[in-house]
């Protein structure tokens, strides 16, 4: 559908919602290192965002087949002959197609995948998947704009990342599980959905310790069997109801994800004058409005995730005081604010860093939405915005969320989706 329409309500939010599984930013990884056991893998929670049918498409198109068994179960039958191809139509429009990089390599010894490109939030290089897979005993070569990756045998490696990028460990992980030998990778990244991929693979048989830490050891096995594997519970998706009932103020519940993964923005959001706590499977929050100002930094994880950001910057539009953020991870991920100060945000960026000045009354209007994470943002300031906010391209909220529409009206929150058919 075409756009979210948001107005505001004179009530608190209040209720209880269930966090849908990470499908976007874990369930396809594991799709896509389904391909490392022939057979067929089943995964359940997960819940059919717009890139799900991206990964259909890909799997596909590579020899796999992927069936919906009910609206949150899916099988991905890899038994068949494998193509070693990720055409750039699909790589470009979403950036976990690279996952199947090793995959293709350890099974068939050879992939032809497209560069993907930046996108709306940076230049997003891929140097450091290359540079471990070359340790690892991979070649590559670049031609017209596609990397063809060959590799007769992966072996173990000592790998250091000089940054802990999430990409990067995911294709060193799925490249090692199969690899002659045992792979360290140092400065691993320690989000939560590479640590459910570890889980994943440990479970399809592979060697692996030190996962959710920065130093994963992986000794390589034979073979690797098919599973059965619950993803784990969206974080940000969570994160994002917790930012909705701070900027709305009211007394909510999450379901279905669990506390330590949102470490850092429950530290932020308790500094702002929230209150929440961990329940036997979820989180509850109680916010009374408005929140006081904080500085944040983005930082990989334990740190406070760059993809909370666009949601706590309008949080921070509507605090008292003045805070400072500071974007580490992308080298464009402001552009949002523009929109933002077009709802009557005062907010002031400059580089890496913006200033936003609490104001006391947004105002609604028509906005566009540049990526997942700009489209929720949007979507939260339209929640206490005079008037009727509309966020346009919301396609690309659809690709990180179930229904964000549908999670916010169960609290009380009057958001719908509107199209033009
Ligand atoms: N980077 C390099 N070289 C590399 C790899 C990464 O310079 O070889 C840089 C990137 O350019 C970027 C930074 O390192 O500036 C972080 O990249 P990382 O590899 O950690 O991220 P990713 O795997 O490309 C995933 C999520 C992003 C999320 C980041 C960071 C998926 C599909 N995407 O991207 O999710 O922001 O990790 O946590 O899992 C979102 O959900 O809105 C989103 C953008």
């Amino acid at each position: 559908m075409d756009r979210l329409i948001v107005r505001p309500r004179e009530t608190p939010l209040s209720g209880t919602v269930r966090v849908s599984g990470m499908t976007k930013n874990a369930g396809l990884k594991q799709m896509a290192a389904s391909l490392l056991a022939p057979g067929m893998t089943t995964l359940s929670n997960m819940t059919n965002v717009a890139d799900l049918s991206t990964m259909y498409e890909l799997l596909g198109s590579i020899g796999a087949t992927v069936n919906k068994i009910d609206d949150t179960t899916y099988t991905i039958d890899s038994s068949g002959e494998l193509s070693p191809e990720a055409p750039y139509d699909l790589v470009s429009r979403m950036r976990a197609s690279i996952n199947v990089l090793s995959p293709l390599l350890a099974r068939i010894g050879y992939a032809r995948v497209s560069l993907p490109g930046g996108d709306n939030i940076g230049v997003r290089k891929l140097d450091m998947h290359f540079k471990a897979l070359e340790k690892m005993g991979a070649t590559f070569d670049l031609e017209h704009g596609y990397i063809e990756a060959r590799a007769d045998k992966l072996v173990g490696a000592r790998i250091v990342l000089e940054f802990p990028s999430v990409g990067a460990t995911e294709n060193i992980l799925t490249a090692a599980v199969l690899a002659d030998g045992q792979t360290v990778i140092d400065n691993a990244a320690r989000e939560p959905e590479v640590r459910d991929l570890c889980t994943f693979l440990t479970k399809m048989g592979a060697n692996i310790d030190g996962a959710g830490t920065s130093t994963i050891t992986i000794e390589g096995v034979k073979e690797l069997v098919p599973t059965t594997h619950s993803i784990v519970g969206d974080r940000i998706e969570a994160g994002t109801m917790l930012m909705a009932c701070g900027i709305v103020g009211g007394e909510i519940t999450l379901e279905g994800v669990t506390i330590s993964d949102l470490e850092m923005v429950v530290l932020k959001l308790g500094d702002m004058g929230m209150k929440v706590s961990p329940t036997r499977d979820g989180i509850w929050a109680m916010a009374t409005t408005p929140l006081r100002s904080v500085d944040i930094s983005t930082l990989p994880f334990p740190g406070f995730a760059t993809d909370y950001m666009p949601m706590a910057v309008a949080l921070l539009s509507t605090c008292e005081g003045t805070s400072i953020v500071t974007e580490n991870i992308y080298d464009n991920r402001f552009g949002f604010t523009e929109e933002l100060v077009r709802m009557g945000a005062d907010i002031r960026t400059e580089g890496r860093h913006c200033v936003i000045r609490g104001v006391n009354q947004l105002s609604g209007t028509q906005v566009r939405a540049n990526d997942v994470r700009a489209g929720a943002a949007l979507c939260l300031a339209g929640l206490v915005a005079t008037g009727e906010t509309v966020v346009h391209d919301t396609v690309h909220v659809w690709r990180g969320y179930h229904d964000l529409a549908k999670s916010l009206s169960k609290l009380g929150a009057d958001v719908t989706w509107e199209s033009d058919e």
